[in-house]
Parts: structure tokens; sequence; C-alpha cells
């Protein structure tokens, strides 16, 4: 059994993969967190407990017999406010009297099979469920803590439901899914930063006493800081050491805080950014927090991804792709921009018929008035002056050639030269009396609204029904300004980003659910809001408008700290590099964008057959490695933030098959010999490696390695497949 309540000593022990998670109830009823890592025994836990610091701390509310165990010294599961607890909260409710006060008390629990879903909001799916039942002992205020463990995934998923069982009306000022301890302080705080172009960059700093806190404040997880941070010991490297990792599962405001306490004890908290932030909770009224996965690994920052890929893959990423073979697209966005002809299209699509490319994608410009990005956005009906013929000509013409035909829409959006926004400018987001901020020439559909919601599925649901639509980009180009909203009463303006969420959710559910036979890739101005959320929908989201081999080889890198490769949609795109101008070799380019879900991106239609015959080589090549894209263990062994080069091995589940990808960055005369020790082989098995066309033990490809032979040149990649040979 995963979870298991010792009434002896009143200890929960939640055993996930290799991992337990233990906390008692104490003396006087409070959730008393023990012990994260490692699995350990079923034992009596109590001898940890800190006795108390004997300073001036408070006691525990009316209890003032003295001796050091009344003290407010201990981590409580959920950290809330006024009573002593002085961590960060996770909760702060306002009551009607005016106090701020919550005493979170256990009252039972239930351990359930079958794991509850959030309301309105994507969580994990499957597991083994402790609800633990905490009550305030005066102001019936009421929170249920949830943690699912796995038996193939090193993770526990927590989340917290605040209940407003009064008969007064209260307002959570902060409401966080979780807190959680650690016994001290040696770590530092790993986080994925950027900007267009250069989403999720890893950065490392030492943490410290007091908080260490990202987040985001503009209702989408962003690509400025993505809702994930990692605590990693401070000797602990990419294969070794302990390292916790923390993923919200949300794509609106966040927070997520470390905080170093003045006992030498160690808080992470977070969840739905308190900035910004008061939800009115009526009487008998629930909240429902959105589900942080945290991750434990005594195998480094590598072993933390792999515990967060498996969580993500078996159980959060929409199962009916989850793990199956993605389309390979060719994209028109790059290619044309907005000024295509129906020919042109067809002749992109013509060029590579054959090759093994089996979806054609029209980007932006099919719809409205929509001939640059000033205009257009919500008139989601086919622009036939521009599109001769409609869809129905483009599809069946792209349907002949025996592909699928994929759309691009940005249905969040709105602008101001629309019918759309002539006849309902209430529809985008904005405050009366008040300019609104453009940005990317355009405005934000105000989709807390309900009638929003309903105009956008309509016109949605009637392209994708009445057209062979097998495959949608869903994008969202802008965050938002002028958080409010014209249809909700003045104290609940600031539940906006987090209802901006719900919404979301909701057209998900009605778009993306109603439409099973769709995949569908979510998007942002590139990778800007990449979050296990959008993955629940979406098996695969594009990672950046950056496509330039050498910058992707730092982001992809940085994705995938928290993020399955084949989350990563990555396309082969022209040269120079439209964002860069920057140079590199075809297969450089093709090498780095096989390491994710991979797609073309470029003009195609002037393709000479040898390009062709080269483009249908790489598309095989990747089918060949796309089981280890989707289902493989990563390891990566070389850092392009810290070094001239990057590698990645995967490896498959039975150790059967790998593939090591390596890039040098700079060549140079005399260029340093660069060995390549491959990780996550079995050391006793034997593997033929075509490339060399010698058969290796994995004790030597892991011990000694390979040697890299790049080349002359700037750019360049070096590629070696590994298949174990039997009686090895
Ligand atoms: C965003 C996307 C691009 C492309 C354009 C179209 O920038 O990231 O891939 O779809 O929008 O306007």
């Amino acid at each position: 059994m995963a979870i298991l309540f010792d009434s002896r000593t009143k200890t929960f022990f939640l055993d996930g993969k290799g991992v337990t998670y233990a906390f008692m109830i104490n003396k006087f009823g409070y959730a008393e967190h023990l012990y994260y890592g490692k699995t350990i025994g079923h034992d009596d836990l109590s001898h940890t407990r800190t006795r108390g610091a004997g300073s001036r701390d408070a006691t525990i509310p009316g209890n003032d017999e003295g001796g050091l165990n009344v003290y407010h010294y201990f981590p409580t599961e959920l950290s809330f406010f006024g009573t002593g607890d002085y961590r960060e909260p996770a909760v702060e409710v306002l009551n009607g009297s005016g106090d701020r006060l919550t005493e979170l008390l256990y009252d039972s629990h239930e351990i359930v099979d079958e794991k509850p879903k959030i309301n309105g909001m994507p969580s994990m799916r499957d597991g083994e469920t402790l609800i633990l039942h905490l009550k305030d002992r005066v102001t019936s205020f009421a929170c249920d803590l949830y943690y699912t463990v796995y038996d193939d995934a090193s993770v526990i998923a927590r989340r917290a439901v605040y209940i407003n069982a009064s008969d007064e009306t209260k307002k959570l000022n902060r409401a966080y899914s979780f807190s959680f301890s650690l016994p001290d302080q040696h770590y530092d705080v790993i986080s994925l930063y950027g900007a267009w172009g250069k989403e999720r960059t890893t950065e490392r700093i030492p943490m410290h006493h007091g908080v260490v806190s990202i987040d985001s404040k503009r209702c989408a997880s962003s690509a400025v800081l993505n809702p994930f941070m990692a605590l990693a010991d401070r000797d602990a490297t990419e294969e070794h050491g302990d390292v916790y990792g923390f993923n919200l599962i949300y794509s609106s405001s966040y927070a997520l805080k470390t905080e170093g306490i003045n006992d030498g004890r160690t808080l992470v908290t977070g969840g739905i950014n308190d900035f910004d932030f008061c939800w009115v909770l009526g009487a008998g009224e629930r909240f429902e927090t959105p589900e942080v996965l945290i991750a434990y690994s005594s195998e480094g920052i590598g072993g933390m991804s792999r515990a967060l890929h498996d969580a993500l893959r078996n159980h959060l990423i929409n199962p009916r792709y989850a793990k199956k073979p993605r389309p390979i697209v060719i994209n028109n966005w790059e290619g044309t921009y907005f000024n295509f002809t129906v020919d042109k299209l067809k002749s992109i699509a013509k060029a590579v018929e054959g090759t093994g490319i089996d979806t054609f994608v029209l980007d932006d410009g099919w719809f409205g008035k929509r001939d640059s990005d000033r205009s257009g956005l919500g008139d989601w009906f086919v622009n036939t002056d521009k599109l001769e013929g409609g869809l129905t000509e483009i599809i069946r013409y792209v349907n002949s050639l025996g592909m699928k035909f994929g759309l691009w829409f940005e249905p969040e959006m709105i602008s101001e030269d629309s019918d759309i926004f002539r006849a309902h400018p209430e529809y985008a987001v904005g405050v009366p009396n008040r300019p609104r901020c453009y940005s990317r020439h355009q405005y934000m559909m105000d989709i807390t609204r309900k009638e929003v919601r309903d105009y956008i599925v309509e016109v949605m649901n009637k392209v994708l029904h009445e057209n062979n639509i097998e495959y949608v980009k869903w994008d969202y180009n802008r965050n938002i300004t002028e958080f409010f909203s014209f249809a909700r009463e003045p104290e609940r303006q600031a539940e906006y980003a987090h209802r901006y969420a719900l919404g979301l959710y909701e057209l998900f559910d009605r778009i993306v659910e109603a439409n099973p036979e769709i995949f569908f890739e979510g998007c942002s101005g590139g990778g800007a809001r990449f979050d296990p959320a959008i993955l629940y929908y979406f098996p695969q989201i594009w990672t950046s408008d950056n496509s330039d081999a050498e910058d992707r080889t730092v982001i992809q890198y940085g994705t995938s700290l928290a993020y399955p490769l084949s989350a990563m949609s990555c396309h082969v795109s022209e040269v120079p590099n439209h964002q860069t101008g920057r140079m590199s070799p075809l297969k450089t380019r093709a090498d780095i964008a096989h390491l994710g879900a991979t797609g073309y991106e470029l003009d195609t239609s002037g393709f000479t057959d040898a390009m062709r015959a080269e483009t249908k080589k790489q598309v095989e090549e990747y089918r060949e490695m796309e089981e280890l894209i989707l289902n493989g263990d990563l390891y990566r062994t070389a850092d392009p933030n810290s070094s001239n080069f990057f590698a990645f091995t995967v490896v498959s589940k039975d150790k059967s098959s790998a593939v090591l990808t390596a890039y040098r960055r700079l060549g140079s005369t005399n260029n340093e010999v660069r060995y390549l020790k491959v990780r996550g082989l079995d050391e006793n098995k034997a593997y033929y490696i075509p490339e060399l066309n010698r058969t290796l033990k994995g004790s030597t490809v892991m011990n000694l390695g390979l040697v890299a032979n790049f080349g002359r040149g700037d750019y360049m990649t070096v590629k070696y497949t590994f298949k174990a040979v039997d009686n090895g």
C-alpha cells in the first residue's frame, strides 16, 4: 500500500517510486512535517522533532503552561497566518470581523484510490491520494490538503482546497497550494528565466535567509520566469546529489518561494500569485488551488528531471497523444509570413510530398482581414479573397498529397480593426474610460466572461467542424494589461488573473476535448506559456520563435530541466536564421530539432531534388529515434551555458537502445579533443554503434567514452546510436 497511517505514532507515510513523504499529527493537532526524500522505513520518526528554540516565540494559542514544546516551532504541512508561525504563510483569510487569523488543526482524513479532479482546472491523473481535513477551531474555516503518490514516478502531487464552512462571507488574500519543509539550508535555487526568443534559460543561485521568489504577474506562466523551481544540494551536479523540483500545474499569475528560516530549515511555498489577488469566498463555498508536483532525486539535477518527465508523461500529458508518434509538419510561417496565395501554399506542400513530412500547417493570415498583425484577430472566418477556394481547396490539395492539414488560431485575442471588435468592444479586456495598451497591435479577449467564451467556441468549432482539420496550433501572443472585466462587481476585480485561467481551461475543455480527433499544439509568441497545465491539453508546445540551432541548445537544455523532450516542438528553419541572422549547417539544425517533436518551417517551394532527398533522410532518421524522444530517459552530458558543448543522450527504459547528440559551438585550429561519456546505458550489455561500425561494451562507452569528430567549422553536431546486441 502506498499510503499508510500509523495510528500509534499518528504518522502518515506516503511511498512513491523510490521516495517517502512523512508527517505526523502532533499533540496539539497540527500536521507536522517530518520527511521527504529517498524511501525510508515506517519507523517512529519523533526523535527528529525539534524541541523548540527556547526563544521568545509565540506559544500554541491559549497554552501558557511553559516548556519548550509549546512554542510554535514546528514545520506545519500548511503555514498559516497570525498564530505564531512567521514563515511565509500559504493562506491568509480575511474574516468577517476584519481579523486575519487562521489556525488549521487536524480533523480527519481519507485515503482514496480514485484521484479527485480539481473543479475546472487540470491536474495529475491516477495514483493513490490522501485527503487531510484541517479545520480552524473558531471560525469554521477549513482546508483540505491533497497528496498523491505514484509507483512509477518519484514525485508527490499536492494541493489545497480552502472551505468557508461559516455563514459569513470571507476573503482570501492569499491561497497558495502547499507548504513544504526541508531540514537544512544547503541549497541552490535553480530557475528558468527568459524573454521572447530566450525562453527558459537556466539560472542557479545560492538560497539565503529570507525569501527567494519567482513569479509572474502577467496572467500567463510567461517567458520571463517559468513556474518551475528546483532546490539542489549545494554540491549537487547533473548526476549526483539531492535535488527537489517544484512544478506548478498552472498557466496564470503564480508565485514560488524558497525561504531560509531562522531555525536553520527551509520552507518552499507557492501557488496562485497573491499580488493583485483577493477572492471573495461566500458562505459554504470552496476555493480550489492548482496542483504542484514535487519531485525528488538523489541522482542530481538529471535525476530530478527524469522524475518530472515520468510524472508528466505517465499522468499529466493528454494520454491520447502523450506517447504516440507525432505529426511531422511543414509550417508556412517563416516561409511566407502573411504574404501567401493558394498557389504558393500548394507549392510548399508539393515540394515535401514523399519526404515523410505528413502535415501541412497553415499559420497566421488565413482569416478575417489579416494581411498584417494589425487586424483581423477574432474574425475566425476564412478570407476567401486571399485564400481562393477557401479552406476547402487547399485542404483538398494537401489531402491529395497524402498529408493532413493543420490550422493556426489565436483564440484569446482581438484586433481593434476587426468585425467582432466593432460589434462588441466590451469583449476586449479594458477599464472604462482608460486607453488600453496595445501589444503586437492587439488586445485580449475577456475570456472571464461566458458570452466571450461562447463566441470563441462557436466560431472556432464552426471552422473545425466544416473542414477536415486534423491539427491546430493554439497561439497566444501578448500579455494582459488593464486587468478588468466589464462584467464583474468591483470587489471581485482582483479575482481577474485566476478567473482568466479558469476561463482558459473551460475553453480548452470545450474545444480540445470536444474535438478528440484533432491534434493540438500550444504556442505563445514562441514559448511564453510553456507549463504543465497547457500540457494537460496539448501534448506539445512550440518551444521558442528562436529556431537558431545555437540558441536552441540553451533553450532546449533549460526546458528539459522540467519538461520531457516530447513536449518541445522544434522546427528546422531557414538560414540565415530569421531571428539571429546566424548561419548553421542543415545537419546541425536537423540534429538539434530532432531532440523534440520535430518539424519544418521554411519556404520549401524552391527545393531541389537533393534538398528533398536530404529532408527525406532526416525524417527517416527522426522516425527511427522517435520512440526515444517520446518515452526515453534523458541524460544531459554537456551544458552549453558553461561550455563550448551541448550533449543529450536519450536511453530507452529497458536500456536496449539510445541516441547521443553532441554539438560544438565554435571550432578552431587545434580543436580540443572531446570525450563523450555516455550515460544511462547498461554497463554489462554490448551495443552496436552503426556510426562507428563497431560493437562496444556499455562499460566502455560509459567510462572511457567516445571521441567526437566534429570536423571543421562552427555549430557542428555528431550523433551516435546504440543498439544492444543479444548476449552482449
Ligand atoms: C507567434 C508564433 C509564431 C507564428 C506567429 C504568427 O509569434 O510563435 O510561430 O505562429 O505568431 O503570427
